[in-house]
């Protein structure tokens, strides 16, 4: 902080992007000495103006900086150094740092980061260490780390990083160090730490693991040759589940006790009859070690005389154009609003580490609609007043649709029946015949 200048004429100041820089060449209440420029505690919410193109060392830590306005960045393309930590910013635009190839060093320490997007560091190419401890990260997606060859440090620790996704650390063919620690991992996976050719030290301690078949492998694997990566403080990988072996070190729990239940799944009934309009819920229970991921989807059916292509392809997800009805988690297939098109064949698959299972589940739509209410209209009646219409299309595979209504086929057709309301005996005849499904 600049002594005796208040804050918030300064931040005024900063915050009016036209204000040419001084003719020292240096930013509003900054220091700039030869090529580094410190603009630390200064109270910004953004970047100041007026950095002169050749710096090298960038120093904005200990600030307010909510973002990085795009473009902002482009005339620094000589920085080495780049020190950010402790702001608020919330999430890194993909080539947010695209200028900067020859960026050795980018701390992010301590701002709100909650999620980081692939391509947030395209471009630094020769970046040697990245800071992102103490963020909000959650999940770490595939490729994010792609563009960075050189990397050989990255701290992710003190974040609460739940999924490492298999192939989040591709690329990183020269990272020395790897830091997870003080997060939420329950499970890591042998692929996600194969890209890491180079690696020397690996810190994972203190995450709450879950210590099933799924992480026998880095047991057995610390065990063996991934020793020299843990220094004794941190080969403490302990259990926090399941509840047997909780505050167990992995180390010290034999590879026999490292067992999943696979899972069992149920759905009751396993068929449902439903009137067009409703909404259905259908759960589907699982039970297993660890907690199954349940998922439903539709399961897509080649009418007779359409093309083999429309079935359901390899790999077992549903056919294009067959929407996937999945609700991942919960265990509970919602429908709202029942057309004809949610009839069909649906599965309720539960899946972990130790294998899957599923359970075929047929939705049944009755295309009836309710007998007129006495003093109701129908939406699309084009009959004189008083008089209702409704109107059914023929589906040869729809259930149950014509039972009430056959006898009447022949005076009629079958497209389309009137029904006068004027005469509540039909009604009654409809509702006391009931069906014959
Ligand atoms: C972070 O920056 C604020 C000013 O924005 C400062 O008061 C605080 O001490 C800094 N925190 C750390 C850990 O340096
Ligand atoms: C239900 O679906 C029908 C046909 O798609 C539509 O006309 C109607 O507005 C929907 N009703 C609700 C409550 O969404
Ligand atoms: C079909 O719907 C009609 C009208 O709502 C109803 O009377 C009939 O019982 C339903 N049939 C089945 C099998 O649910």
């Amino acid at each position: 902080m600049a002594p005796g200048v208040p804050a918030l004429v300064l931040l005024s100041l900063l915050s009016v992007p036209s204000l040419p820089p001084r003719a020292t060449g240096c930013p509003t209440a900054c220091r700039c000495y030869s090529t580094t420029v410190e603009c630390g505690a200064l109270r910004l919410h953004i970047i100041p103006p007026g950095i002169p193109p050749g710096t090298q060392t960038l120093f904005l830590q200990d600030n307010s900086i909510m973002r990085l306005e795009p473009g902002v960045l482009a005339p620094l393309t000589a920085l080495r150094h780049l020190y950010l930590h402790n702001n608020s910013l919330r999430t890194l635009e993909p080539g947010a740092f695209h200028a900067q190839p020859r960026l050795l060093e980018l701390a992010l320490t301590s701002n709100r980061l909650r999620g980081l997007r692939v391509g947030a560091f395209t471009g630094l190419a020769q970046l040697r260490v990245l800071y992102l401890a103490g963020n909000q990260l959650v999940q770490l997606l595939d490729f994010t780390f792609l563009h960075l060859p050189r990397l050989q440090e990255l701290h992710l620790q003190e974040n609460s990083i739940e999924l490492l996704e298999d192939k989040a650390l591709a690329g990183l063919s020269s990272l020395a160090l790897l830091d997870l620690s003080r997060n939420q991992l329950g499970t890591i996976s042998r692929e996600a730490l194969q890209p890491l050719a180079s690696l020397q030290v690996l810190r994972l301690t203190e995450n709450p693991w879950r210590c099933d078949c799924a992480l026998h492998w880095l047991g057995a694997w610390i065990k063996e040759g991934g020793q020299r990566l843990l220094s004794s403080r941190d080969k403490k990988i302990t259990c926090a589940e399941p509840p047997r072996l909780a505050l167990q070190s992995l180390l010290d729990v034999s590879g026999s006790s490292l067992i999943c239940i696979p899972p069992s799944v149920h759905v009751e009934p396993l068929e449902v009859t439903a009137n067009l309009g409703e909404d259905l819920r259908v759960a589907c229970q699982a039970s297993g070690y660890p907690q199954p991921l349940v998922t439903w989807r539709k399961v897509a059916q080649p009418r007779e005389g359409q093309p083999r292509a429309q079935a359901q392809p390899e790999g077992g997800s549903p056919a294009p154009g067959a929407p996937a009805a999945s609700d991942t988690g919960s265990g509970m297939l919602f429908l709202a609003n029942i057309t004809l098109a949610h009839a069909g064949k649906y599965e309720c698959e539960a899946s972990n580490a130790g294998g899957a299972a599923r359970v075929p589940f047929q939705l049944l739509v009755n295309l009836s609609r309710p007998p007129p209410p006495a003093a109701g209209r129908e939406p699309r009646a084009p009959g004189p007043p008083g008089e209702g219409a409704l109107f059914i299309n023929d589906y040869s595979d729809g259930p149950c649709t014509f039972a009430q209504l056959e006898e009447l086929r022949g005076e009629r057709g079958h497209e389309m029946f009137v029904i006068d309301r004027s005469k509540p005996l039909f009604a009654e005849r409809l509702a006391a015949r009931g069906t014959r499904c």
